[in-house]
């Protein structure tokens, strides 16, 4: 049922709304001063996912500020291995490292035993943030898809092609396999566990999707998306779930078709004529200006904008950055943007 005050879930039901709700990937991070106020009084970074208070609190900064129509949940998408029980650290400067998994003897060591009760830090945060969100603005839930974490998990850190990762499901496929079969398990239930502390709608981050060919991409990201989709449908089906497959390029009208998914979040490179005539008749879009483009700022910005809202308007569209927004945006280049979405709405 279409939710008139909370304009995300208005549209993810298929409604056009305008001006389009909007939220930005990453919009708890760096960019914010309060932000990094809190991250300097951690040691690290998954200690700061893993304290619910200060979890929370993060969440809740860009909404004190902006006022976008969803939060999302300040977690990240390694939790899930850490659950697993894999070595996870982010080391500052390098992004994340890892315990690499490269053969079925490590595999072993991982498993589901334990890993809701280390999720469970996450579920108070959703719970916090639920009691502090303003009327009509949904807190979203996510994941990873599995491809995108068991790349992590494979190369131990982040990579240019996901070339080990690739490796490794070609010449071993059955354990890469178990290793998915593992991930769509997990990230079902995490997902789950999210709504049942009070999310209302969910995203899948498959960031390197782009980087499987045809039928890698229909075996490792569409057909494990699919499952999770499935197992949090049976449980939740109230609950829209938008999915991001990052560089699929064309790919994307596969996706749409078959996950099962209710919106499909659109990278940077993806066209907006074709977005428009390909990808919204299948359903709701979300996306995707260039987060280079608003840390820049200037002319450009607004004519891009503009132009994002005016071929993607006549269609149900939520308003986003084609991947997350880099640390070094200024705030004042978020508020024009705010500016030129909402229009007056926000003097
Ligand atoms: O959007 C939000 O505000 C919610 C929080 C969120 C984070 N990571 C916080 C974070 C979300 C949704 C993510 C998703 C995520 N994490 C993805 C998928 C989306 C994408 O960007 O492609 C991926 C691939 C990761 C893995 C990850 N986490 C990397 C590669 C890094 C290091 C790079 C970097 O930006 O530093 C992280 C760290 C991370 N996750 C930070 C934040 C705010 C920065 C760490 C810090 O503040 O010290």
């Amino acid at each position: 049922m279409s939710n008139p005050h909370a304009p995300l879930l208005s549209v993810l039901n298929g409604d056009i709304c305008s001006p389009p709700p909007m939220w930005l990937m990453r919009q708890a991070g760096r960019y914010l001063p309060e932000y990094r106020d809190v991250r300097k009084s951690v040691a690290s970074f998954l200690d700061l996912c893993l304290t619910p208070k200060l979890a929370a609190e993060v969440t809740l900064q860009p909404l004190r500020r902006f006022p976008f129509d969803a939060s999302i949940v300040f977690s990240d998408i390694l939790i899930v291995p850490f659950a697993l029980g894999q070595t996870v650290a982010f080391v500052e400067g390098e992004g994340p490292k890892l315990d690499p998994v490269r053969d079925g003897k490590v595999l072993a060591k991982l498993g589901l035993t334990g890993a809701q009760g280390r999720l469970s830090p996450v579920y108070e945060t959703v719970e916090r943030v639920v009691a502090g969100l303003p009327a009509g603005v949904p807190l979203i839930g996510f994941c990873g898809a599995p491809w995108t974490v068991a790349t992590y998990m494979v190369e131990g850190a982040g990579s240019k092609d996901q070339a080990g990762a690739r490796a490794l499901a070609y010449r071993d496929p059955e354990m890469f396999q178990v290793l998915i079969d593992m991930l769509v398990e997990t990230s079902a239930a995490y997902l789950l566990g999210q709504v049942d502390a009070g999310c209302r709608a969910l995203q899948i981050f498959d960031s390197w999707s782009g980087s499987l060919p045809e039928d890698g991409f229909a075996k490792w990201c569409i057909a494990p998306t699919k499952a999770i989709v499935a197992r949090v449908k049976a449980q939740a089906p109230e609950i829209p779930i938008i999915g991001f497959p990052r560089g699929a390029g064309p790919s994307a009208v596969r996706y749409a078709r078959e996950t099962g998914v209710d919106a499909v979040g659109c990278d940077t490179s993806l066209p907006l004529e074709w977005i428009r005539d390909t990808l919204q008749p299948l359903g709701p879009v979300q996306g995707n200006l260039d987060p280079v483009l608003l840390a820049a700022g200037g002319p450009e910005l607004d004519a891009r904008v503009r132009l994002i809202l005016a071929e993607l308007g006549d269609g149900p569209h939520i308003f986003n950055l084609g991947h997350g927004i880099l640390p070094e945006t200024p705030i004042e280049n978020v508020e024009r943007l705010v500016r030129l979405v909402k229009g007056e709405a926000f003097a």
